[in-house]
């Protein structure tokens, strides 16, 4: 079989991969309720509160809603803005609650975990929120942590879309002692201390020296995804990086992050395209991602990269140790153009030594024996055809 004919299909091989778009989100709160402006207050709040992106990011969830008037009530009490997302993300029940079920609820009462339960900053149990079946047919919500006072009722429904996501508008704030306590400033991050302390310290150093991490501490709240390759596989790569210029090595450094927070689970479960912060218009800078039992893998096209672990996961942001340095197809000659028409080329960017040492500051031992068998298998699959 002829070689044009092998880079043929696997172009189609990767159209495909390029169609299934994983970073897409099922939902955006920020779009669905800006149909209502009497909801507009809230809604600017989930947004300067980042709340919208961790809303965007469940895939099943329940915003209890308040109208301006009842913003009101709440921004009179002077909340500092960290408060006041502890307040907000009590407001956001991590389960599916359509109307019906709320005026259905089963032996009239129920304890609901929220938001505020799942960042983990609720003591105890007063992330919880209590719905309760009211004479009349009437549906109650109080804060767990509220002395059985149940503060609001359900007043109408706003945006069902089973089961992934419902907006109902409730009466008023829901009190909480503890979602009302004063709250700090979250510990500020930094995202070069992290990987210098974690053996990506070559890495970290590229970010500062070119300017680059700034582009990725702009994008840390929001949710951010790093991959950083470890200090020997930055060191067998530097060659190459002089050779690039200034602008192309900020692209290549940016290349290896993603504007979303995305767990391991995550990476897992949504295989397929990845745009990353390097992604610009007609530069699509994207690679792919696979995973065959518990190795997750980046394919560039023109490298494939293995995710050795997880240097630090506190959401919004995520960092993973990766074995090699990510080419972009867009800096560097994919393998099949290489072996098509450039056999003079310099040794395949493959050929990189991933090591074994690294490994050890990595919460996931990941395998790599499995991935190289599909990694060939695909290739002679190709080859066949
Ligand atoms: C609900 O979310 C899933 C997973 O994100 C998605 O596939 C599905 O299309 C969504 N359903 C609706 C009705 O939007
Ligand atoms: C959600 O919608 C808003 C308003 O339409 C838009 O500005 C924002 O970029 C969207 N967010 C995502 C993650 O798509
Ligand atoms: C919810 O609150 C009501 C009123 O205080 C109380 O009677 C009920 O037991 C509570 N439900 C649960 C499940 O704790
Ligand atoms: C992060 O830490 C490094 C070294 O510890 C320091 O030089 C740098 O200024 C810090 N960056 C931020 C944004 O705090
Ligand atoms: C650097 O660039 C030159 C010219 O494009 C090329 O010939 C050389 O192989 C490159 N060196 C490395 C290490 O990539």
């Amino acid at each position: 079989m002829s070689l044009p004919k092998a880079a043929t299909l696997f172009l189609l091989f990767f159209l495909l991969l390029l169609s299934s778009t994983t970073t897409s989100n099922a939902h955006n709160i920020t779009r669905l309720l800006a149909k209502y402006p009497q909801f507009s207050t809230f809604n600017h709040y989930l947004t300067t509160t980042h709340l919208a992106s961790q809303i965007n990011r469940r895939q099943t969830i329940t915003v209890l809603a308040l109208d301006n008037t009842a913003m009101s009530s709440l921004l009179a009490k002077h909340y500092s803005l960290y408060t006041l997302k502890n307040i907000l993300s009590l407001h956001v029940l991590v389960d599916y609650f359509g109307s019906k079920k709320l005026h259905r609820i089963s032996k009239r009462s129920t304890l609901t975990s929220t938001m505020f339960q799942a960042t983990g900053a609720a003591p105890g149990t007063s992330g919880y929120v209590n719905i309760t079946n009211l004479k009349g047919g009437k549906v109650g919500f109080g804060a767990e942590d509220n002395e059985g006072k149940l503060d609001a009722t359900f007043v109408k429904s706003i945006k069902e879309i089973p089961y992934n996501i419902s907006i109902v508008q409730i009466s008023h704030a829901l009190n909480s002692a503890e979602a009302e306590a004063p709250t700090a400033a979250p510990s500020q991050l930094n995202l070069t201390e992290i990987m210098s302390k974690q053996g990506c310290k070559a890495f970290a150093d590229l970010l500062t020296a070119s300017g680059a991490d700034d582009k990725f501490n702009e994008n840390m709240d929001a949710g951010l995804t790093v991959f950083c390759p470890t200090d020997s596989a930055v060191k067998s790569f530097m060659p190459k990086y002089k050779n690039l210029t200034a602008s192309k090595k900020v692209s290549l450094l940016l290349y290896h992050g993603i504007p979303v927070f995305m767990s391991l689970q995550m990476l897992k479960t949504n295989n397929g395209v990845m745009n990353t912060l390097a992604t610009d218009g007609a530069n699509s800078y994207d690679f792919s991602v696979s995973n065959e039992d518990e190795v997750v893998s980046l394919d560039t096209t023109v490298v494939t990269s293995k995710v050795l672990g997880i240097l630090k996961e506190e959401e919004p942001l995520i960092v993973f140790k990766i074995n090699k340095v990510l080419m972009p197809k867009e800096l560097f000659k994919p393998v099949v153009a290489k072996e098509a028409n450039a056999p003079e080329a310099d040794a395949p960017a493959d050929s990189e030594p991933a090591d074994a040492e690294d490994n050890t500051n990595g919460v996931q031992g990941l395998g790599g024996g499995r991935l190289v068998m599909v990694v060939l298998s695909l290739w002679i699959g190709i080859l066949l055809i």
